[in-house]
């Protein structure tokens, strides 16, 4: 025998040596998984991962074999004890989506079949196409738009800008790259749009330079006469502007843009118009706060995540183009191995390749779990339950104008809001200090989980709830303990 060849067991596999015992740990697991949701109120938000913890997640990989049964109990030792919990009722914090539980089934069911949605001739790729229409109506959006599911709103923005800067920057951009630019290309947005777009901005070649902050109003919505204004000066200064990217639903403070001023600018000036909806656009859902996305509708291109407020199991962003042509020349690409045989039948039959419409070629069957809780719930559940979160953050804003200590920091957008414990006689750096700490209690004291930001200078609490398990006496509870312990603090 060749001393390089390893000895082989034939018919040694990944399957379960035991499907019986397989069987009865994967009921174990679902029950567990359900009792977890079921009861996450009776549970901290949050807490610290123990030292001894953090250190056995730093083992090095095992070589051999272990029971399943005794890897599920590491998993519940270890793991599912200390999650970041965003299925809890409390938590608020950044802006998350609170999961659901067919939604998490359905994730088990799309690893089962395992498909790949890069593309090929099986029905995954229609259930995506499906989604992704859905989707497309649901923002208005022409039939003959494109799109794809990604793993969020980042991947959704820099697919879209993608777009963008090839179909908009004036010459062949996919094939010259941008060194063969006339001038620097730029995108505008207001200074309270998302990082992930300067990031995409920055990888599509453009440089953090690339991306004009345009200083935001103060209702922190785009500012259009400073943007006219400073297209005008780049333009003039042989900067080729190519884009605006209006945010719906800020992440600070929930504001939305002007949408249709932006889409009325861009059409006066040439320019693409993208909607980051990351938190905003499903509030098309909701009947009170549809008007406020008006001229969403008219964009190119729009970036959006089901994982937010529409509450699907992490990954599911969208991104939707109008002009499927140019999206589709921006990242299709088919070499031989790639070759679709429209004509010949057998598996690579059939023009539906989604890898033709971004930067992955195998996908994974995120479609899935958002098929089955759309069709769970239908969209006129998720809208009851957008409207009821933002009549929360409505609730919320009253309890904090009612309590003498407490201060509203912005006006409150969608379902954002940003307050701070301030007893009066304290300076800037001292209430920052304060709001840190009283922040850190709530959170190490499993009590809630809001996040911060600073608005203006001035560091606040802020309490996104895009949760539909929240309810309003949580925010009786969560006034009382910033109370409390911001007195107990001083
Ligand atoms: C306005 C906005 N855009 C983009 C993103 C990035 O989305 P994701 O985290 O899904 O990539 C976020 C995330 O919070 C956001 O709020």
């Amino acid at each position: 025998m060749n001393d390089n060849l390893i000895a082989v067991q034939d018919g040694e596999t990944l399957d379960p040596q035991d499907w019986d015992e397989m069987r009865r740990l994967a009921h174990r697991i679902t029950d567990d998984a359900l009792d977890y949701i079921r009861s996450a109120r009776e549970r901290p938000v949050w807490r610290p991962v123990p030292a001894e913890v953090a250190a056995r997640l730093t083992a090095p990989a095992p070589g051999q074999p272990s029971e399943p049964a005794a890897v599920y109990e590491e998993f519940k030792r270890d793991i599912m004890a200390y999650p970041m919990n965003t299925t809890h009722p409390r938590f608020w914090a950044w802006y998350m989506g609170s999961g659901t539980v067919l939604g998490a089934l359905a994730d088990l069911l799309a690893s089962t079949l395992n498909p790949n949605l890069g593309g090929a001739n099986h029905v995954a790729p229609l259930v995506e196409k499906q989604v992704v229409g859905w989707i497309r109506d649901m923002v208005g959006f022409p039939a003959g738009s494109s799109g794809l599911l990604t793993s969020g709103a980042s991947m959704a923005n820099f697919t879209a800008l993608t777009v963008a800067r090839n179909a908009n920057g004036g010459y062949d951009v996919r094939r010259q790259g941008v060194r063969a630019a006339p001038g620097p290309l730029v995108a505008y947005a207001s200074s309270e749009i998302h990082s992930c777009n300067q990031k995409a901005v920055e990888t599509l070649g453009l440089g953090t330079e690339g991306l004009c902050r345009i200083p935001a109003r103060d209702d922190y919505t785009l500012d259009l006469a400073t943007l006219e204004r400073q297209v005008r000066a780049d333009r003039a200064a042989g900067r080729l502007p190519f884009c605006v990217i209006a945010t719906a639903g800020t992440i600070n403070t929930g504001a939305i843009d002007d949408l249709h001023a932006v889409a009325d600018f861009c059409a006066r000036e040439g320019l693409w118009f993208h909607v980051d909806g990351a938190i905003g656009a499903v509030a098309v859902l909701a009947d009170n706060l549809r008007a406020s996305l008006a001229g969403m509708e008219r964009a190119d291109s729009i970036a959006l995540d089901l994982h937010k407020w529409m509450h699907i199991p992490f990954e599911a962003g969208c991104v939707i183009v109008r002009d499927a042509a140019a999206h589709r020349d921006s990242f299709a690409l088919v070499p031989e191995y790639l070759q679709r045989e429209d004509e010949g039948g057998g598996m690579a039959s059939g023009s539906l390749w989604f890898s033709d419409y971004g930067l992955q070629l195998t996908r994974q069957f995120r479609a899935l779990k958002v098929w089955m809780s759309i069709k769970e719930h239908g969209l006129e559940r998720f809208g009851r339950m957008i409207a009821r979160n933002v009549e929360q953050a409505h609730y919320l804003g009253r309890l904090i104008e009612a309590a003498d200590e407490l201060e509203l920091m912005a006006p409150i957008g969608l379902d954002i809001v940003c307050l701070r414990f301030n007893p009066g006689d304290l300076d800037l750096a001292a209430l920052s200090r304060l709001n840190q700490a009283i922040l850190v209690e709530l959170q190490e004291s499993g009590v809630a989980a809001p996040s911060y930001t600073t608005l203006k200078g001035a560091y606040c609490l802020r309490v996104a709830i895009s949760n539909h398990r929240s309810r309003f006496e949580d925010f009786d509870l969560l006034v009382a303990e910033v109370l409390r312990i911001g007195r107990e603090l001083l």
